[in-house]
């Protein structure tokens, strides 16, 4: 069983990841840090906390509020796509007595910084420890900064996050977790640690459309089937204006996946740079994922395809359970 940290900005797809993980018996998810993306940081918490409410939990995971802003860029959010709240709005709705549809969990949010817990679970576990990276990596960036010897006894990093092959989703040649923070994933790749990669080009073979999720849910009425559908509307909408289908990506669902079921993913080992300068090309993910090209020495295994029919039936399997 792996014992992960995983490190977010909740985001529609964080939440079914966070679903997804905390219903994986493969998976210890032994904390959970926040970070700003696609929305504030103190909305991510707070969303964070919404999703961990929709699961009976007798214990939780260790939470910790992360960083507000990436290291040199402005922030970016992508509250367009994911809802002012970040959760599709969900935040609004109330029962027949005014009481939240989706109360927060109780559980409390520790003193320590994002990074400061990253270390101290490290410590904790050595050599055990994965951080599955559903956001900017400012939290991890911060971590190796403060102390990169310690983080060499991660297990790993597994992020979704850079686009390779395919156009980006913010710019034309940016993925959003690496657009907001490219000094943190800079940082990330050249940290030595293991890192595994989920971008954009293998979570686009992933695609959930409105009608397959209504048929999964038709005719349940518990929480997570009913947070399932109305989180995920206003994305869908999103989605249908100008991406042209009604559905969604569930990009950060899919490193989960790569931990549980690596026999679902593809993988090249390749030597990845960010480019954290260019006017045009900000946050812009390079490598040369040719097999017989792989020089210099690899610093990332980059997922390259997905069985997405195997994946997806697993996704409602678990989450639905
Ligand atoms: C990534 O950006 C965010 O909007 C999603 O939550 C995901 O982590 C996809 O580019
Ligand atoms: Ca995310």
């Amino acid at each position: 069983m792996d014992r992960i940290l995983i490190d977010t900005d909740p985001g529609v797809d964080d939440a079914l990841a966070i679903l997804l993980a905390m219903k994986s018996p493969e998976l210890r998810v032994e904390a959970i840090t926040t970070v700003s993306g696609n929305v504030h940081v103190e909305q991510a918490t707070q969303n964070l906390l919404t999703i961990l409410g929709l699961l009976e939990l007798s214990a939780y995971p260790i939470i910790a509020k992360g960083e507000a802003h990436p290291l040199v860029k402005p922030l970016v959010k992508a509250e367009h796509v994911h809802g002012e709240d970040g959760l599709g709005n969900i935040s609004k709705l109330r029962n027949f007595d005014g009481s939240l549809r989706y109360p927060l969990a109780h559980c409390e949010i520790s003193t320590l910084s994002g990074f400061d817990l990253i270390l101290e679970m490290v410590d904790r576990y050595p050599d055990e420890l994965v951080v599955v990276a559903l956001g900017p990596l400012t939290n991890i960036s911060k971590a190796i900064r403060k102390d990169a010897k310690r983080m060499q006894r991660l297990q790993s990093i597994v992020l979704m996050g850079g686009v390779f092959r395919e156009y980006g989703n913010v710019t034309t040649t940016a993925e959003f977790n690496v657009f907001v923070d490219p000094h943190a994933a800079h940082d990330v790749f050249n940290s030595g640690i293991p890192v595994h990669i989920a971008p954009l080009d293998v979570t686009h073979q992933v695609v959930l459309t409105g009608e397959r999720l209504n048929a999964e849910i038709e005719g349940r009425s518990d929480k997570i089937s009913c947070f399932l559908k109305e989180s995920t509307q206003a994305c869908m909408e999103f989605y249908r204006e100008h991406i042209g289908f009604y559905g969604l990506h569930i990009h950060d669902a899919l490193p989960i996946g790569m931990l549980t079921h690596p026999d679902f993913f593809e993988s090249v080992d390749a030597y990845v740079q960010v480019e954290t300068e260019g006017n045009l090309t900000s946050g812009m993910t390079v490598a040369d994922l040719r097999r017989e090209r792989q020089r210099p020495i690899p610093n990332a295994s980059v997922c390259v395809k997905v069985d997405s029919d195997a994946f997806l039936n697993h996704f409602f399997q678990r989450v639905l359970s």
